[in-house]
């Protein structure tokens, strides 16, 4: 058994209208704070609209936890620092999102580089707003387990190097790359998922193809998941937890072309245990969990707790949810979920 302040998600993806009633409560009996990501349609790019959303998210949230969510901004032509500065003054907004055109789920309002936003960055490493990137790279000619590696060198490595006060959060990380780019400048953090954390591209491949793990970055080898291991479990440093919890509908899961997102919130944290427990390392995971993020997004440690022990459940753990329209969604991690109680 062991105790660790309550969680905080560094990344989740609460979507809106019946996909978020659906969610919100799973993310909400788990986590204090949650980073919730701008990649509705259409993107959130202003403060007011972060406003909104957060209103229609605490409007369907359950009333009696702590969950408080902080809003992200998708950084198109649209964001002023003007406007940032104030949501980030007010508390509202954390940081700015960074998505590669094309690289993933909602992601056709995003950039082609990096460099094409110099002047807002500049601006949002004086004003201490943190930029959150998804590190792919979108060449067709690169190899999808390479992109990251290839972004990271070629887009992130130039920006460092340029504006090297700006605070940089490499999300989900996903490869030994990464670990060591986080490694190797100083003002970056960087989130993990438990998917990352738990799987490697075999179990996406080998024994039929599944769609329930397939995201964005994808999941990557043997190796590099290790590297994510020994960063997750390293005690106190730039990793931290974030979901990347990303809900899709089976009918978009597994039709001729499976939607990017793993949906984890209702057993991730269960999943994370699993691999500290694993890895020996369950005296770490409040670090990883909790004042590694605490850190970097510069909030409080919780004065509240999450007691897990690793006993097997009798209850049959449910494998899918389905929303008010009539989706369904499968969850990731039942069979880790199985292992653990959390209370
Ligand atoms: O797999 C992913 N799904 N990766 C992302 O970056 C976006 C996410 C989504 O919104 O579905
Ligand atoms: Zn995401």
């Amino acid at each position: 058994m062991i105790e660790i302040p309550t969680p905080d998600d560094w990344h989740v993806h609460l979507r809106a209208d019946e996909m978020l009633e659906a969610v919100v409560g799973y993310s909400a009996r788990r986590f204090r704070y949650a980073l919730v990501m701008p990649n509705l349609r259409p993107p959130i790019t202003t403060t007011s609209a972060a406003i909104d959303y957060r209103d229609r998210i605490m409007g369907v949230a359950p009333r009696d936890t702590g969950f408080h969510p902080i809003m992200a901004l998708y950084l198109t032509p649209e964001v002023s620092l003007d406007d940032l500065r104030r949501g980030a003054d007010e508390g509202i907004v954390a940081g700015v999102k960074y998505y590669p055109a094309g690289a993933t789920t909602n992601s056709d309002g995003g950039g082609s580089s990096l460099s094409d936003f110099r002047g807002l960055l500049e601006g949002m490493a004086e004003a201490g707003v943190r930029l959150l990137v998804h590190a792919e790279a979108t060449d067709p000619s690169l190899d999808i387990f390479d992109r990251e590696a290839a972004f990271l060198e070629h887009e992130l490595a130039p920006l460092c190097a340029a504006v090297p006060e700006l605070r940089v959060t490499v999300e989900h990380v996903s490869t030994r790359a990464g670990v060591e780019f986080v490694g190797a400048h100083p003002r970056t953090a960087a989130t993990i998922t438990p998917h990352h954390l738990a799987r490697q591209r075999t179990d996406l491949l080998a024994d039929g193809m599944r769609p329930d793990l397939f995201c964005k970055p994808v999941i990557n080898s043997a190796d590099d998941r290790d590297a994510l291991i020994e960063a997750a479990t390293g005690g106190v440093g730039p990793f931290c937890l974030g979901t990347d919890s990303a809900p899709h509908p089976t009918t978009a899961k597994y039709g001729p072309r499976a939607a990017a997102g793993i949906f984890n919130a209702a057993y991730g944290l269960e999943v994370v245990a699993e691999v500290f427990h694993q890895a020996g390392r369950l005296d770490r995971m409040g670090a990883f969990v909790s004042g590694n993020g605490c850190a970097a997004y510069g909030v409080e440690t919780p004065e509240t707790t999450l007691t897990l022990t690793r006993e097997p459940v009798e209850v049959e753990r449910d494998t899918q949810l389905e929303t008010e329209a009539g989706d369904q969604v499968v969850l990731f991690g039942a069979e880790e979920a199985a292992r653990w109680t959390i209370s």
